[in-house]
């Protein structure tokens, strides 16, 4: 599967579930996970993400290793979203800024 990291949180853009195949992402308020049951490993999203936010789970980074349990459990209870929309208000801001887990709404 592939997982959504850090970097989406407060950020938002969304970009990516315009391309996903199988509409595989969930939302919450400020941040988006993968549903591991509905992910081909197709690999679309990835370059979509400006943040580069996205991962294949071998290759999520050692200080992101949380967020591929995190994207399984979020995903069991937030909804589906399959367009994309306007990123959240100073997405560009918080693109910036690399420790924004504490900001993480569930
Ligand atoms: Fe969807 Fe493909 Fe990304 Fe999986 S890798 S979430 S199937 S676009
Ligand atoms: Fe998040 Fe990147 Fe998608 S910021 S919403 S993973 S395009």
């Amino acid at each position: 599967t592939f997982v959504v990291t850090e970097a989406c949180i407060r950020c938002k853009y969304t970009d990516c579930v315009d391309v996903c195949p199988v509409d595989a992402f969930r939302e919450g308020v400020n941040f988006l996970v993968i549903d591991p049951d509905d992910c081909i490993d197709c690999a679309l999203c990835v370059p979509e993400c400006p943040v580069g936010a996205i991962f294949a789970q071998e290759d999520v980074p050692g200080d992101q290793r949380a967020f591929t349990p995190l994207n399984a459990e979020l995903a069991r209870v937030w909804r589906p979203i399959t367009r994309k929309k306007a990123a959240l208000p100073d997405a560009d801001e918080w693109a910036m800024i690399d420790d924004k887990r504490s900001e993480l709404q569930r």
